[in-house]
């Protein structure tokens, strides 16, 4: 698919992964929306710096886990662009909890923001794309994770698995127009917080010995949108961590 003159719409645009995707669909001729929670300054930053570009984009605040009317987001980012042709899934958390510690309110929050809000936004999009009869495609992004759980991250990691096989039945479910793939990152950008030397010691014991950029990211994005014969597919982004 061309960028140009397209219309995105990138949740969790306007910080990290989601903001590297949101400002590279824009370089590439895209109009971009994006989601954000409560990065309102980046947001506008994100929005400011496309529109520097001469591309149309807008922000829009929704907070996924209270949201329930993903077909109320996609009205007004309609309302808003006049059309869309691609879904990015980026928004996410990532919360400890093993299968001890796990609480339900835990649970819920992840499954509501990780897996309900791409599920939902996904089918008021793909409501939209078919009716208007073009092309689109959605790109979620999950984890491998979701294909080798571990212990760690209990809650986080059944959402991805979600995700992961949400994008198969909706590959399927959506075809011919739409195509619907997935992208895998390993060790990407370190969670905020996180103590660097653990990073850096986890990051030489992958087998490509390094973490990778959001550029690698932006990369496995732009190549799903540019295949015309890719759906269904998790394409991993790991130096090899999931091996
Ligand atoms: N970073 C990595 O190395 C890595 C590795 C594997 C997988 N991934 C996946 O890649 C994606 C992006 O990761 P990231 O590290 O860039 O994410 P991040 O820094 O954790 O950012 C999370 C994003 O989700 C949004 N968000 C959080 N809570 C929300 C809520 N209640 N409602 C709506 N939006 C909410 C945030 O919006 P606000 O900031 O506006 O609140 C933010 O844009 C995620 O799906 C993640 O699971 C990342």
């Amino acid at each position: 698919m061309q960028l140009k003159n397209k219309v995105a719409l990138v949740t969790g645009g306007a910080v990290r992964l989601g903001r590297s995707i949101a400002v590279a669909l824009a370089r590439q001729g895209a109009d971009v929306a994006i989601t954000y929670n409560s990065s309102a300054g980046p947001a506008e930053a994100v929005v400011a710096e496309i529109a520097a570009s001469g591309c149309r984009a807008a922000a829009f605040q929704a907070d996924f886990s209270l949201t329930s009317d993903m077909a109320r987001l996609v009205d007004e980012v309609l309302a808003r662009f006049g059309h869309l042709d691609i879904l990015v899934n980026s928004a996410a958390i990532f919360e400890r909890g093993e299968w001890d510690t796990t609480t339900e309110e835990n649970w819920d929050r992840h499954f509501a923001i990780n897996l309900k809000a791409p599920f939902f936004l996904s089918q008021a999009f793909g409501r939209h794309v078919k009716a208007r009869g073009t092309r689109g495609h959605i790109v979620n992004i999950a984890d491998w994770r979701g294909v080798r759980p571990g212990t760690d991250h209990m809650a986080y990691t059944l959402t991805k698995v979600g995700v992961v096989g949400m994008t198969k039945g909706l590959a399927l479910a959506l075809a011919p127009e739409i195509q619907v793939n997935a992208i895998a990152p390993g060790l990407i950008l370190p969670p905020p917080g996180a103590n660097e030397t653990s990073v850096v010691r986890k990051a030489a014991e992958l087998p490509l010995a390094r973490s990778g950029s959001p550029e690698e990211i932006v990369k496995a994005v732009l190549y799903l949108l540019d295949s015309d014969f890719v759906t269904g597919e998790l394409l991993y982004v790991t130096g090899g961590e999931h091996l």
